[in-house]
């Protein structure tokens, strides 16, 4: 299965990715954390160039974005699907992102839009925080940890970091962005056919049901079993 998630920054595609990737077994791709792990390096040209960027909220221009996703999705793990999350971002990323996988003779078989409302996404994005080590997501108050300080998911103790781009001033770029340059991806993949969307307001769980859902009734998906004959 191949899935593209979109949504405005805090919307919970990390969240649903980290989910359908434990329940599907495909990686999930956020070209958001390859760049994250990019300007770890302080010596690394790029990585500065890239940092400065993620700072300042705008986008990584195709160049860079596009071929560090190909040279993901080259890797083993990706043969039987994967979802990405938060890319594309631009109607040109789509286009490169059809292109590239037209050239691998495979398709997507799901767009899912998380519908959240502004407000919202800023409450969500200042009280997120992550393990260091497993990358697991958490919020102050709508997921805590089972035990204070410790991962629910690896263990880690004292390992939970925020991200430097959470703050108020680069979110409000973060979401211009979204608005002027990734919402005209929606009519692109509608006109595919492939776009669904979710109420990513609701709660967690339920917008896990509603993503799986979606998918169990996409009719254009290249993974699903063929119908049952009957008689
Ligand atoms: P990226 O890392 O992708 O950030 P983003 O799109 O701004 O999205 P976020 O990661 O902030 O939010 P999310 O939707 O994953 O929400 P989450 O699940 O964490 O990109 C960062 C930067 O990299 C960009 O600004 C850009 O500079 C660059 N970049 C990335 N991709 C690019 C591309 N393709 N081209 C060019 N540049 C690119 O949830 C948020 C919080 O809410 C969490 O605390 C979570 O616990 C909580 N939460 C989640 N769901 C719910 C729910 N249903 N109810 C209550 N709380 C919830
Ligand atoms: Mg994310």
């Amino acid at each position: 299965m191949r899935i593209i998630l979109i949504g405005p920054p805090g919307a919970g595609k990390g969240t649903q990715a980290e989910r359908l990737t434990k329940k599907h077994g495909i990686p999930a791709i956020s070209t958001g954390d390859l760049f994250r792990a990019r300007v770890k390096d302080p010596n690394d040209p790029l990585g500065l160039e890239i940092k400065a960027i993620l700072d300042s909220g705008k986008l990584v221009p195709d160049e860079i974005t596009v071929k560090m996703l190909a040279e993901r999705l080259e890797k083993d793990d990706c043969k039987n699907g994967f979802i990405l999350d938060g890319f594309p971002r631009s109607v040109s990323q789509a286009e490169a992102l059809e292109k590239m996988l037209k050239e691998k003779n495979i398709k997507i078989d799901a767009v899912i839009q998380l519908k959240v409302d502004d407000k919202q996404l800023v409450d969500r994005i200042s009280g997120r925080f992550s393990c260091s080590k497993c990358k697991a997501g958490y919020h102050d108050t709508a997921k805590q940890p089972v035990v204070a300080g410790v991962c629910d998911s690896c263990g880690a103790k004292d390992s939970f970091t925020r991200r430097a781009d959470d703050n108020a001033e680069t979110v409000k770029g973060r979401l211009n962005v979204f608005h002027t340059q990734t919402a005209p991806i929606l009519p692109f993949y509608e006109a595919r056919g492939l776009l669904k969307a979710v109420d990513g307001m609701a709660g967690m769980d339920e917008v896990t049901t509603q993503i799986e859902s979606a998918l169990t009734s996409n009719n254009g998906g290249s993974q699903l079993p063929p119908p049952k004959k009957f008689g």
